[in-house]
């Protein structure tokens, strides 16, 4: 396990929104470059890229074409080895996406495994053996797009063919459907590795890993994909020992003992992440919620499982938001409500990502057009907002030739504003990755204890350990001021206040009782 993954905190970049060097109105690597100070000051200790390889962008450059070469549009594999240079210059490392599990229609492999004569490629995807091998299947295919007689299996859209990585469970009546040692798999597989060798040995420091559970098909519980990426970790571990691995995968209690050295928990299939931030529904209450209906325990009673399946093995990753997830933290959410979500997301037993622009809160700009397979997710992929010059500061292009439009909110929220008011949120935000990464205790790895979780309007009150040190956090998002004695060894010494409410600790009768006042937290070292 690489030592620094313990207490890292990551920053997701989007980069065609992030900052424009050169004026053509997409992000770029330069710009990414000339925003590392920011970087630095906001305290974060390493950026994940989202896919900057050449692509057509159908999947904003989840379509890979090459996986060996920067999209011009971003720069050139030059530019990307001066972002890691620079980067590391300013203690920042960079992980990259690694798309696993297909390619773009347009990749000139797939091109090839179109042919109808065998080639080099022709195993390289999962293809069935006849354009008439349509029904009965357990995965859905695309009939009659090329010259072969067969059908191809996509992964994601339809033009994202699955790369073929074979089947845990091949149907003997079904030939076509490889097993993962089968030739084609195999060369897959080898060309997997020496991608990640490229941009390692110039580099970069490790992945996050796309639809990290999609690679074997017919896979029930994920177990051959996770004996493969386990092979990935063991070579890993040998030939680039600082390197992580973080899957996209949502299941940590499968990715975990498959390898990966942290899985982020999202909202694809359980439900307590949904639970702390969103709305998914208008009858949900998310736990971060002013009206103080929202409840702990559902989170809970997800989070604490996973804990423990993943603990002393790896970690679990929790994203303030991403590309794919909507609406944005910063959706109907002020200053003081996003100061408790930050200290919540930074404070709990897992590594903290968090989403470009979420750090000043920055809000969903809905009813945009789809852009580059977007659709709704368009909405939480805007431009960075950096201060009040034209374009918020993200590019010199005229407005209409902009990757995406800048909320057009007269009140939407800059860098530049909240640098200069010390009540913002990103203030708060600095604050809190600063005591984190000062305090071992509050690290992904160290001790996670609840202290108060009993919902109604008691505050929720957690302990986070390490040797030699106790931290007690407490966390009030309801609209009315709450408070609860603490049991009794909450706290073991005389508290000292690191960040939120000065006063939140007071000592009665022998113990100790939290208060704290509407939206508010507080996060206070308490001995050991
Ligand atoms: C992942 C990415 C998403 C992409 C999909 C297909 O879910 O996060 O943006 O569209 O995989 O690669
Ligand atoms: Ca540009």
């Amino acid at each position: 396990m690489p030592a620094w993954l313990e207490s890292a905190v990551f920053y997701q970049i989007y980069p065609q929104s992030f900052r424009d060097a050169n004026g053509d109105g997409i992000g770029d690597l330069r710009g990414i470059i000339s925003r590392l100070p920011y970087l630095r000051d906001l305290g974060v200790t390493a950026l994940w890229l989202n896919p900057c390889f050449v692509s057509p962008f159908r999947d904003a450059g989840y379509d890979v074409a090459d996986f060996y070469r920067v999209a011009p549009r971003y720069g050139t594999n030059r530019d990307l080895r001066a972002l890691f240079a620079a980067a590391r210059a300013h203690g920042l490392r960079v992980i990259l996406d690694l798309v696993a599990g297909h390619t773009s229609n347009e990749h000139p492999w797939f091109r090839e495994s179109c042919r109808a004569e065998r080639d080099a490629r022709s195993d390289w995807y999962v293809w069935t053996d006849s354009v008439w091998t349509r029904s009965g299947l357990d995965q859905p295919v695309v009939a009659g797009y090329a010259a072969r007689n067969g059908n191809y299996v996509p992964n994601f859209f339809w033009f994202q063919p699955a790369l073929n990585y074979g089947y845990a469970r091949p149907d003997p009546r079904r030939p076509w459907q490889q097993p993962a040692g089968a030739p084609g798999p195999r060369a897959v597989r080898a060309e997997l590795r020496a991608i990640m060798r490229h941009w390692l040995d110039l580099g970069a420091a490790g992945f996050r890993v796309d639809m990290a559970g999609s690679l074997v098909k017919n896979d029930p519980g994920g177990r051959a994909t996770a004996a493969l990426w386990r092979g990935v970790r063991a070579w890993l571990d040998r030939a680039y020992p600082e390197a992580v691995l973080v899957s996209e995968w949502s299941d940590p209690a499968v990715a975990v003992p498959g390898g990966f050295h942290a899985d982020f928990l999202l909202p694809f299939n359980k439900p307590g992440f949904t639970s702390l931030f969103r709305r998914t529904r208008p009858a949900d209450t998310p736990y971060l919620d002013r009206s103080g209906r929202g409840r702990i325990r559902p989170f809970l009673e997800e989070f604490l499982p996973l804990l423990a399946a993943t603990r002393g093995r790896g970690f679990l990753a929790l994203p303030s938001g991403n590309h794919d997830a909507g609406p944005r933290l910063g959706t109907g959410r002020d200053a003081r409500d996003l100061a408790v979500a930050f200290a919540l997301l930074l404070t709990l037993p897992a590594v903290p990502f968090i989403y470009y622009g979420d750090e000043i809160g920055m809000r969903s700009v809905e009813g945009l057009p789809s852009k580059e397979g977007g659709y709704a997710r368009t909405a939480v992929r805007t431009p960075m907002q950096w201060d009040a010059s034209p374009n918020a500061g993200f590019s010199a292009a005229p407005a209409g030739r902009l990757y995406l439009p800048i909320d057009p909110a007269p009140d939407r929220p800059t860098v530049a504003a909240q640098e200069a008011d010390p009540a913002s949120v990103l203030q708060a935000v600095r604050r809190l990755i600063a005591v984190r990464r000062a305090h071992p205790a509050l690290g992904a790895g160290g001790g996670f204890a609840p202290v108060l979780a009993t919902g109604g309007r008691a505050p929720f009150v957690y302990r986070r350990t390490a040797p030699g040190e106790a931290i007690l956090v407490a966390l009030n998002p309801g609209g009315k001021p709450c408070t609860a004695r603490l049991p009794r060894g909450a706290v073991a010494g005389p508290p000292r206040i690191l960040a939120g409410e000065p006063g939140a600790l007071r000592r009665e009768r022998g113990g100790w009782r939290v208060r704290l006042p509407a939206i508010a937290y507080a996060v206070a070292a308490t001995g050991r």
